[in-house]
């Protein structure tokens, strides 16, 4: 066991600061192992949110050393020894208290996103997909909904205001996975992607994609395929002269 350096920070809606502590710590730990050994020796009303501590739950997403990251799987040896690791709330969700944030902004945009809609006259037993359409979206369902990549994304972390506007990489794979089953019937995923989720703030950065805990590649094989999409049938003059004709 070492005594390790850190900051973490403390404070509510109010405004708060980073505190110094030093923590054992013992080899093979994780970051939420050294927050709860601080909880249990030092500061018992620490906030923190975990539940799994096993990568699964999404619930301990927080900023270590700045970078967005789970600290269940944030291993203490990624850090050298002499190093104050320095631990924060997610910057871009307001914070409850200490390391805990509201992330309600997810919910709200996960309730906007229509929900699967097979076709009518396919009764529940009878849905069949093809193993070819099962593994195209199968990553997107990896997804554990941390929304390290909704916290990392510049259009609403530096940008209050595109908020409203905006509901990030979480919500366009989601709209990808069902722009690719087969039985989702409901809408124009593509469109509705560019007309109210916003995709066309999405500058294509990635850093959504380097967060991800699961390695979703939320930019190549959701955001750009759903931008190109509907690129080509915006511009692609066949693509326009159908739907003229269809039109009349
Ligand atoms: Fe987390 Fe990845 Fe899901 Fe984003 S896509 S919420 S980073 S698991
Ligand atoms: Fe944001 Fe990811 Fe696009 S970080 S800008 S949604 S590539
Ligand atoms: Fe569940 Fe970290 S505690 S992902």
């Amino acid at each position: 066991m070492t005594v390790r350096q850190f900051k973490v920070w403390r404070g509510d809606s109010a405004g708060g600061q980073l505190v110094n502590y030093d923590v054992d710590v013992n080899e093979g730990e994780v970051v939420l192992d050294v927050i709860h050994r601080l909880q249990a020796t030092q500061e018992p009303d620490l906030a923190c949110r975990w539940n799994c501590k096993a990568g699964k739950c999404g619930s301990c997403s927080m900023e270590i050393d700045g970078m967005p990251r789970l600290a269940c799987m944030t291993r203490m040896s990624t850090f050298e020894e002499d190093e104050t690791v320095t631990i924060t709330p997610l910057r871009t969700f307001p914070v409850i208290r200490d390391l805990v944030t509201d992330v309600t902004f997810n919910y709200i945009k996960a309730r906007e996103t229509p929900a699967f809609a097979p076709p009518k006259d396919v009764a529940p037993g009878d849905y069949r997909m093809q193993q070819v359409d099962v593994d195209r979206s199968q990553e997107f369902r990896k997804c554990i909904e941390c929304f390290l990549c909704q916290n990392t994304c510049h259009v609403v972390r530096d940008h209050e205001d595109n908020k409203a506007a905006f509901s990030g990489p979480r919500f366009f794979i989601r709209a990808a996975e069902l722009d690719m089953h087969p039985l989702d019937a409901r809408t124009d995923r593509k469109e509705y992607a560019q007309k109210e989720q916003g995709l066309g703030y999405c500058n294509i950065t990635k850093c959504c994609t380097e967060v991800c805990p699961e390695h979703i590649k939320i930019t190549d094989n959701a955001i750009i395929p759903m931008k190109e999409r509907v690129v080509d049938r915006r511009y692609d003059p066949l693509v326009r002269l159908g739907r003229k004709i269809l039109r009349r």
